[in-house]
């Protein structure tokens, strides 16, 4: 592949008044483009991206608090006071910029902890080995959300830099359990001295998509979500199907027949007052999401490769991605996995289920409903174990705020176009409740492309819009003391 990488390479910047971005990284691409990335902001990028987070795993629970000391590290050298607060699961980082009287506060969320890497054999290189391909680095959580904390925490350096102080005050809050639920920090917010270290006039976070390279995406919404389990069990070993099949109840046939009748005809969720309290969608909305790059019908179908796309009736592919509250299965295991057949009836059978919640929807609400729609359908000669997990409210905020508008204005900035105003599809399940406990907003300004494949194998992050996060990240701030 015609991928060069000459380092280091020395050059100046126009003005060549800042020593640490002398040295750059000359990176060209397939199509023969040369990109220069600033050296030191690849270090502390490709350093960060090096430990294996993996907050699901026992194994990795060393590499998550390694990871949060990286981050300590980091912020203390940048002359912040940054403390590890451990926890039940993963620990906590929270730092304080030195405190400038009479301007706002500024609460940046993110987390340091990452999806599970498999399947690994999909990788073309090895995830943790942050490799730069075409003008894209990869590893696991380059894009989400390392990449994006990272040109925060640059963007806030290179500021205090430039300007010899922060023109506002910065408190860093990075987790490492968001990608299985924020359990910690769930508890760890319910604390008034917390609420208190924590409190702010407005909430940043950068750990949602944007719509392409050249168009940003300003997200004003998420979903909220709640996760459950449902074991459909019957005989008590595994039994001959032709001994005993059609005298009783086979749990994988019963567990079927419950979760197809979740979806109507019209693919709307058949569950009892699941859509009790919905916030519909506004006429505005509708209008400024047909114009999202790559949201369309046909580009959303080319995108995932589905044949075509099979929607909630009366609404399009954008809008339910957005907008209009899901029911998806995410696993469903049972019975004879392996090779060849095996005429049996099996003992039990599992399937995985969440929901992604919109405004006027609770996740404690939903699950109760989801459990009583089980319990109604599930058919004589079987018993059913529904198991509730983690989740969290969705969230609104208004994007015309006076904060809301130094982060759009800060991404047509940088980007060079407006940006789209859209909700999120995906779900940060902590957000709801600290900008429920702290009485603020939260702004998101994301910088996850649709092509970088997070939680994928072979997630990226195009340096491009690494260093454009730090640019906007430097303007946000500078925009914000002012807001
Ligand atoms: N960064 C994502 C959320 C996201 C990504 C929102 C892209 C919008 C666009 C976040 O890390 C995530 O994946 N959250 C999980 C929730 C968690 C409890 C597993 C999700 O949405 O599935
Ligand atoms: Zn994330």
């Amino acid at each position: 592949m015609g991928i060069k990488t000459h380092f280091p390479h020395h050059s100046l910047y126009a003005d060549g008044a800042f020593f640490f971005y002398k040295a750059q990284k000359k990176v060209e691409t397939a199509a023969g483009a040369v990109y220069n990335a600033g050296m030191s902001r690849l270090d502390d990028l490709f350093a960060f991206l090096r430990i294996p987070s993996v907050s699901a795993q026992a194994e990795h629970a060393g590499d998550v608090e390694r990871c949060a000391d990286f981050l300590v590290d980091k912020l203390r050298g940048m002359g912040f006071s940054a403390v590890k607060h451990l926890t039940d699961i993963h620990p906590i980082v929270v730092a304080h910029s030195p405190h400038v009287e009479g301007r706002p506060t500024v609460l940046i969320y993110g987390h340091y902890d990452v999806m599970p890497v498999d399947p690994l054999e999909e990788w073309k290189s090895a995830p943790f080995e942050p490799t730069v391909r075409e003008g894209r680095v990869y590893a696991r959580g380059a894009s989400d959300d390392k990449g994006e904390i990272m040109a925060l925490v640059l963007a806030a350096e290179e500021v205090m830099k430039e300007d010899g102080a922060l023109p506002l005050n910065v408190t860093f809050l990075f987790e490492g359990e968001e990608e299985r639920g924020s359990e910690s920090l769930f508890k760890f917010v319910q604390n008034p001295e917390v609420q208190k270290d924590l409190a702010c006039d407005v909430i940043v976070v950068s750990d949602t998509g944007m719509a392409a390279p050249d168009i940003p995406s300003f997200s004003y919404g998420l979903k909220g979500l709640c996760c459950f389990e449902l074991e459909v069990s019957g005989p008590a070993m595994d039994l001959h199907s032709g001994i005993f099949g059609g005298a009783v109840s086979n749990p994988i046939t019963a567990l079927c027949e419950m979760v197809a009748s979740t979806h109507d005809a019209r693919n709307r969720v058949a569950v009892e007052g699941f859509y009790d309290g919905v916030m519909p969608i506004q006429n505005w909305e509708k209008e400024s999401w047909k114009r999202v790059p790559g949201m369309s019908n046909t580009e959303l179908a080319a995108l995932t490769g589905v044949p075509a796309l099979r929607t909630e009736e009366g609404y399009t592919g954008a809008e339910c991605v957005y907008a209009r509250p899901t029911f998806e299965l995410n696993g469903i295991s049972g019975g004879y996995e392996g090779e060849g057949s095996k005429t049996v009836i099996p003992t039990r059978a599992v399937a995985k289920m969440s929901c992604r919640l919109v405004p006027g929807q609770t996740p404690e609400d939903i699950l109760d409903k989801v459990e009583a729609h089980f319990r109604k359908v599930c058919p004589v000669g079987v018993r059913m174990k529904f198991t509730r997990q983690h989740g969290g409210s969705a969230y609104l905020s208004d994007p015309n705020s006076a904060f809301g508008k130094a982060a759009q204005k800060a991404l047509e900035d940088t980007f060079g176009n407006p940006p789209v105003l859209v909700r999120e599809g995906g779900s940060i399940p902590i957000i709801a409740e600290i900008s429920r406990v702290l009485g603020k907003d939260a702004l998101f300004l994301g910088l996850d492309l649709p092509d970088a494949r997070i939680h994928s194998p072979n997630e990226n992050m195009r340096l491009e819009i690494f260093e454009k996060g730090i640019t906007m990240g430097k303007t946000l701030l500078r925009l914000m003391a002012q807001a």
